[in-house]
């Protein structure tokens, strides 16, 4: 049993990976293999839409020899993606809707008469922003990945505002650890064990991963963090 953590942000020691590696801590508690991948380290080309009715060019693995194929790869020997994007312009990171766009070929293995490859796969979302923008950049993409056969376990997003600190986010941090461990057992569950799908409130265990992450991204204190101005208007 395996999930693949998807970092959709530039920074590898950013708000996102704090939360994508306190999920994927969670989930390893649970006993499943994790993996992460930084979507920055290399280049995705943009899908060019081959996706025709008269001809299906459109399937797995796809044309591109690209690190988006490598990343179609694993994704298509991962039984759950966990995928956490900085919130940029109320959406996503431009490297996460060009995968997005890629797995078309997961998806279009329906027009080969095969079920779609991301059929039963188990999916999280974790967004940070600093501003605004979480509920449409979680409702984006859970509605995609769930439109390619994905499913959707419950509390299956989090988000934080917090940017840079998002692991001192305590909600934040509870949810992206739930994230982790419902992916990890919605894989279980589908694979025939008895599970119980509900929101742990482990607030020991949560600290504990917290200091774990703080101390592997070397994370300086709290309040040594960069914070945006705040913008200026004109008074009245
Ligand atoms: C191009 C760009 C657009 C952004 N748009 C938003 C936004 O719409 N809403 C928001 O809350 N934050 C926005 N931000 C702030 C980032 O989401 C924030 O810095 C976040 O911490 C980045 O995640 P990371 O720490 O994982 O890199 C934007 C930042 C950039 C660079």
């Amino acid at each position: 049993m395996k999930i693949l953590g998807i970092l959709g942000s530039p920074d590898p020691k950013g708000g996102s990976a704090q939360l994508l590696l306190t999920a994927l801590k969670a989930a390893e508690k649970e006993g499943v293999l994790t993996e992460i991948v930084r979507l920055y380290d290399k280049e995705i080309k943009p899908c060019i839409g081959c996706i025709r009715n008269e001809e299906p060019l459109c399937k797995y693995p796809c044309i591109f020899e690209d690190f988006g194929k490598e990343l179609l790869t694993k994704i298509y020997n991962s039984d759950g993606l966990i995928i956490a994007t900085p919130i940029y312009w109320f959406g996503p990171s431009g490297p996460v809707k060009l995968l997005i766009d890629r797995m078309t070929c997961l998806e279009n293995m329906i027009s080969f008469g095969e079920p779609s490859y991301m059929e039963g796969k188990v999916v999280g979302v974790i967004a940070v922003g600093a501003d605004a923008g979480a509920v449409f950049t979680g409702a984006y993409l859970l509605t995609a990945l769930n439109s390619m056969g994905a499913i959707i376990p419950p509390w299956a997003l989090a988000y934080s505002f917090k940017s840079k600190k998002a692991i001192f986010d305590k909600k934040a941090v509870m949810d992206a650890f739930n994230i982790g461990l419902l992916t990890a057992k919605t894989i279980k569950f589908l694979k025939g064990e008895k599970q119980e799908l509900r929101y742990i409130q482990n607030e020991k265990l949560c600290e504990e991963i917290k200091e774990e992450i703080i101390k592997t991204l070397e994370l300086y204190k709290e309040d040594t963090y960069y914070e945006r101005k705040p913008l200026r208007r004109s008074s009245i």
